[in-house]
């Protein structure tokens, strides 16, 4: 990855203590934490309607800790509870996966995915969804490949947290999620991500696979101060559907 298209720095979340298990984090256990994202009410440790706990690892690789887009993205999860509820819900590279156990715990029936080579990350989204108690399927899918798997998933919302961060990755990733869109009428991905030089290069590959941009937003118009506080950085959502 070049340097210009680095993700953002992860939060210093404040509510963050040793993880007691090994975690994900291997041979570098010391590292491992686990942090605890609350949901509902004021969001703290007082009022809340849940909790998220995410065994994360500094020293790992990319998908080992909670990145800004993906407090982002679970909190507009939760705040859009209504439409998850009930529906079948996909999240690419999801990492430590919050905006994917957000719609587990508001009743959508998920399906947890990162690249298939990357076996520390799938273990650690096993470990995450026995930690939180939710039952979501976890497979291997790389971005631009057809493995069994991809064919049966037919989810009516894709998620998708910081996953534009490496431009030589966007043709593929679009490839991903137009067959996924395809696979199921009237399905939308939802992404998060940082406003880098990429964005010209995002709306012709939108238009080089048939979709559209139905809905944008600031990433912190909808934050909760208390929340947004401790994240930085020029993060949007967007909602992505086919341009039919
Ligand atoms: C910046 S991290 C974001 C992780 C998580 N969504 C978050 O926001 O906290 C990017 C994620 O994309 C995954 N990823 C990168 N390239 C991929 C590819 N070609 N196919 C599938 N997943 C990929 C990484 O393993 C990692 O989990």
């Amino acid at each position: 990855m070049d340097d210009a298209a680095s993700p953002p720095r992860p939060p210093s979340a404040a509510h963050r203590s040793p993880a007691a298990t090994g975690g994900g984090g291997g041979g570098s256990s010391s590292m491992t934490t686990i942090s605890r994202h609350f949901f509902g009410g004021a969001s703290s440790d007082e009022d809340h309607e849940f909790y998220v706990d995410i065994i994360e690892n500094m020293q790992e690789d990319y998908g080992m800790f909670v990145w800004p887009c993906s407090i982002i993205l679970a909190e507009y999860v939760w705040q859009q509870r209504l439409r998850f509820s009930g529906s079948t819900v996909v999240e690419l590279g999801a990492g430590t996966s919050l905006p994917g156990l957000v719609a587990a715990k508001v009743g959508a029936n998920v399906v947890l995915t990162d690249k298939s080579e990357d076996k520390e990350v799938m273990k650690n989204m096993r470990s995450i969804c026995n930690l939180n108690k939710v039952n979501c399927k976890i497979l291997g899918i790389t971005w631009g490949e057809w493995d069994d798997p991809i064919f049966d998933l037919n989810p009516s919302i894709v998620l998708g947290a910081d996953v534009f961060y490496d431009s030589t990755d966007f043709d593929d990733l679009f490839a991903t999620v137009a067959f996924l869109l395809q696979s199921s009428p009237g399905a939308v991905f939802i992404t998060t991500y940082q406003n880098r030089s990429g964005h010209h290069l995002i709306e012709f590959l939108m238009v080089k696979w048939g979709l559209k941009c139905s809905k944008i937003l600031d990433g912190f118009s909808f934050m909760p101060l208390c929340k947004a506080s401790s994240l930085q950085g020029n993060i949007q959502l967007v909602e992505i559907e086919l341009d039919t």
